[in-house]
């Protein structure tokens, strides 16, 4: 197996990043970059059912961070220091992408937006930051504060910033535990 490769160097090079350095912004153009990449995600149909809220106020940052919370307790709180946070939202699906996961009877729009995300994160680590997604958060206040659509759902939220910790090592599956060769 060939393991030289630039590519299979960035997935590994990308880590949930869980310190940021404090009061180091993200600038605007490495933003735009990573959603570049995210857009570029394949999606059943061509759908393409993401919309990312970038939040680099503080004002709203801080409600972000608050809202990370499952009841009352609060979870995520590393995120403190995030340059900034993007609340991944899930569109609804158009009419032709509709029709073939009707048919099929389930909604590809989570996995299309799983592929999104992942681009967004490795576009990030290719350039220099952290990103740790996060699927814990008070669905409900963040879609009032930020007026989301009632018939909308937020699929994850993403914390950014320039990362003050260190690549973590990798635990996955062994290689021959994740797949078969002609049979289950
Ligand atoms: C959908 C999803 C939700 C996640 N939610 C959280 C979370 O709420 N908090 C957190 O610290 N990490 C969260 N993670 C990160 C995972 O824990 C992490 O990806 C996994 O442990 C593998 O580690 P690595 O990303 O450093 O390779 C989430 C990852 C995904 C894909």
């Amino acid at each position: 197996m060939d393991n030289n490769s630039n590519f299979l160097e960035l997935l590994k090079k990308r880590y949930s990043c869980r310190k940021y350095i404090p009061s180091r912004k993200v600038e605007m153009d490495k933003i735009l970059s990573c959603l570049e990449a995210a857009r570029l995600a394949p999606s059943a149909s061509n759908s393409q059912p993401w919309k990312y809220i970038i939040v680099d106020d503080e004002n709203l940052k801080r409600q972000v961070l608050e809202n990370l919370k499952i009841g009352p307790i609060k979870f995520n709180q590393f995120a403190k220091d995030a340059s900034f946070f993007a609340i991944v939202v899930q569109q609804l699906r158009n009419l032709e992408s509709s029709a073939g996961q009707v048919v099929m009877q389930r909604s590809f729009s989570q996995f299309d937006i799983g592929c999104s995300v992942n681009n967004f994160c490795l576009r990030a680590t290719e350039l220099g930051l952290g990103t740790c997604i996060m699927g814990i958060f008070d669905e409900k206040k963040l879609k009032k504060i930020f007026k989301i659509p009632l018939n909308r759902k937020i699929v994850v939220v993403v914390s950014a910033g320039y990362p003050e910790d260190v690549v973590s090592e990798k635990k996955r599956k062994a290689l021959d535990e994740i797949y078969s060769l002609n049979k289950w």
